[in-house]
């Protein structure tokens, strides 16, 4: 069969919702025109653990314009059916309002429904909430960790006991709360039984598949719309508690609700990246071949339900050893569940492991990319299956020299510009990329446009334009006459919008439902007697621009347009389905990066300026090179955070976090990112999806943590084992 031309996949283009977004007609969750809706504000629990003795909601109902005033002690009881599905870990999920139990600081304990979003808010402040508050338990390092998940390999402890040269680090990593521009919003309104969310999420049929649940509602009862999302970074991936608030209002109030958390709502309303306590044991012979490691993982969990993300992945097949061991302890304390944020568990472990390796360059007298080498699998030694693409050394090789690596003084402190310290650091990054099962539907009208459909996100990384492409070149039509949409329930269902999986599995799902539709034109003009294609082999049909043509002779064919008027089809349709993963694995599949800093460290003051930071990376095909390098630019921006700045601060003695806002959370603006460039292997990786793209969005925050820190010992010679790097780590 001849290949269909690429035009649009590769070409680096601009975002088709560019002007939307821009021009402020994207329209996201809480900004939906919906009739008659009502506003809504939580109550948050003020106590870290407890009872509640009493909600009094004299003034609050007194206030003009308040509606009514819901709490445990009138909310109707909701089915909560089990749900599996949704990303709800194992545990029970929190169930709002339906018992006098506080769980954690800031626990939905009310919510005031009132005409007006002010009089909502001065209605909140009015409700009095009595508690009877136990000692609640929010330090990592005080509380009993639950039972390990555990791996092995080889003999560990017995490698490191019979290595050379053997390092003990402990890492500790504070909680980072994800902050999307938008917050998180719900409109609901009830038709009837039937429920219609506008909500803020990453995965329409996962908040889809949780309303039913909670309500017991058949799945044909709930729509879940959701075009546009400002942002993300995992903290979309579940259906919150919020959410099923808001629908819960609209059914007792009989009005459609609106409920936006606040900002300081968002700290304890839609997860975090966990803290963790992580001791690593690494051995290995004098020339750098490693030879065991022992890791011991603590990381933060909420009472009710266990969180687990991929933090024990890279320390399995990042770098060839005989002895692993690995214990990854949840522990369960007085917090809301926390949830993936970008790079989830690889980007905490690299962190360690990276820093650990530059230590161990350090202590051995090579360079840091040397070790790297020296360590690198022939194949993957947690599965035994031999990679899929890896290009890992050619990422150093290339990042080496992009960068300069070559002036890089191997001795800390040796270079200086006036009070400033300089010097660079590199850490490898790996990512396993997702590919989740994902259904799409394509119909090719008879003007000779298309429009394409899935029930997927774009939480900022571009799907629309993406998929576009994607679509566009399989159709054979130009970007202009395709419209891919997304966002809503009615669409074909897809996986969470995350992992970076949507291209390798949506795209899959979405080439399927296109090649269909392109196949069916294909076919009625060579059964056609009167189209210049008839009895041509269907194999040497190719389709470009809209028009149907032999391949290697333009002259012979026609148009979608002319076809289908002639054989009198309004249009042409298919269901185009991706099955996710191939099952059982024949490759090791993951995406790759060599990220490198240079800083500047304030000798006198300890401040951390990073000057420059290139992320090379091995991701397969780029299907968007214009949007793989704001995914590029994101997520080192994201790494510069982690390293430097975010840490959310908790007041253990009644869990409170301290900085529950974005003048006290520190994320990086504009003058903490210097000069971020982003190359990209060339390269595809077929192991089971057709576009042969590995994915991107998580691994670029991969091992930018890590370069940063192994920068600021390389200018300082100080090793700072905790996250963020601040000032006063450093002085
Ligand atoms: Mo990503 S943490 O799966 O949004």
């Amino acid at each position: 069969m001849s290949p269909q031309p690429q035009a649009a996949v590769g070409a680096p283009l601009s975002r088709v919702d560019g002007r939307l977004k821009v021009t402020g007609k994207a329209v996201y969750a809480a900004e939906h025109d919906v009739d008659g809706a009502v506003h809504a504000v939580i109550v948050d629990a003020s106590i870290g653990r407890g009872r509640i003795t009493s909600v009094d909601t004299g003034d609050a109902e007194k206030h003009p314009g308040v509606l009514r005033v819901i709490s445990h002690r009138n909310a109707p009881k909701l089915p909560y059916r089990d749900n599996a599905g949704s990303n709800n870990p194992p545990g029970r999920r929190l169930r709002v309002f339906q018992d006098d139990r506080v769980l954690f600081h800031g626990q939905p304990v009310a919510v005031v429904v009132a005409t007006t979003l002010e009089a909502a808010q001065h209605g909140a402040s009015l409700v009095k909430v009595r508690y009877d508050a136990e000692k609640s338990s929010t330090d990592l390092h005080e509380a009993e960790p639950g039972r390990p998940t555990d791996y092995a390999r080889g003999d560990a402890e017995a490698g490191l006991r019979s290595s050379a040269v053997r390092l003990d680090l402990t890492y500790q990593l504070a909680r980072n709360h994800h902050n999307p521009m938008e917050p998180h919003a719900t409109i609901a309104r009830w038709d009837g039984d039937k429920l219609t969310v506008w909500d803020k999420t990453q995965w329409v049929m996962g908040t889809h598949d949780e309303l039913a649940a909670v309500f017991d509602l058949p799945a044909e009862s709930v729509r879940v719309i959701n075009p546009f999302v400002g942002g993300g970074f995992g903290s979309g991936l579940r259906c919150w508690p919020h959410t099923v608030v808001a629908a819960l209002a609209a059914r007792e109030t009989k009005r459609p609700v609106k409920l936006v958390l606040s900002r300081k709502q968002m700290y304890f309303g839609a997860g975090f990246r966990p803290s963790y306590e992580y001791r690593l044991r690494l051995g290995s012979d004098r020339r750098g071949r490693l030879a065991a490691a022992v890791h011991d993982i603590d990381a933060e969990t909420s009472s009710y339900e266990t969180f687990t993300e991929a933090v024990m992945g890279a320390g399995q097949m990042l770098y060839s050893m005989p002895n692993v061991s690995q214990a990854y302890r949840q522990v369960p304390l007085d917090v809301n569940t926390p949830i993936w944020m970008r790079g989830p568990g690889f980007a905490s472990a690299s962190f360690v492991i990276e820093s650990a390796m530059d230590e161990l360059a350090h202590e051995l007298g090579i360079d840091p990319i040397e070790l790297r080498r020296r360590n690198e699998p022939r194949e993957d030694e947690s599965s035994n299956l031999p990679f899929s693409t890896r290009q890992l050394r050619e990422c150093y090789t290339v990042g080496a020299r992009e960068f300069g690596w070559q002036a890089r003084s191997s001795r800390p402190r040796a270079r200086r510009e006036g009070d400033w310290l300089i010097g660079l650091g590199m850490a490898a990054g790996v990512y396993d990329c997702g590919r989740f099962p994902a259904e799409a539907r394509a119909r090719l009208d008879a003007d000779g446009t298309a429009v394409v459909e899935a029930a997927t996100s774009d939480m900022g990384p571009g799907t629309y334009t993406s998929q576009t492409q994607v679509a566009a070149d399989a159709l054979g039509l130009s970007m202009r006459t395709v419209t891919f949409r997304l966002g809503d329930s009615l669409y074909p269902p897809t996986s969470p919008h995350g992992g970076s999986a949507t291209m390798a599995s949506v795209g899959s799902a979405v080439v399927d439902a296109c090649d269909q539709v392109r196949q069916q034109a294909i076919k009625l003009a060579v059964e056609d007697r009167e189209s210049p294609l008839y009895r041509v082999d269907a194999g040497d049909v190719v389709v470009r621009g809209g028009r149907l043509h032999v391949q290697g002779n333009p002259a012979r064919g026609e148009t979608y347009r002319s076809l289908l008027a002639r054989n009198d089809r309004s249009h042409l349709e298919a269901r185009g389905n991706y099955a996710g993963a191939p099952s059982p694995a024949r490759r090791s599949y993951f995406a790759y990066n060599a990220t490198f800093a240079e800083v500047a460290v304030d000798a006198a003051l300890g401040l951390v300026r990073v000057r420059r930071m290139l992320g090379v990376y091995d991701a397969g095909r780029i299907i968007s090179p214009k949007l793989a390098d704001s995914q590029a630019l994101g997520g080192i921006v994201g790494g510069i955070g982690t390293a430097l700045l975010e840490h959310t601060v908790t007041d253990h003695r009644d869990g409170r976090i301290v900085n529950a806002n974005l003048a006290d959370y520190l994320v990086p603006v504009n003058a903490d990112v210097p000069e971020v460039r982003a190359i990209y292997l060339d390269g595809e990786d077929n192991d089971g999806n057709a576009l042969g793209v590995k994915g991107l969005g998580e691994v670029v925050q991969v091992g930018v943590a890590a370069a940063i820190g192994n920068a600021v010992f390389n200018a300082t010679g100080r090793r700072v084992r905790e996250l963020p790097i601040t000032a006063e780590a450093l002085l």
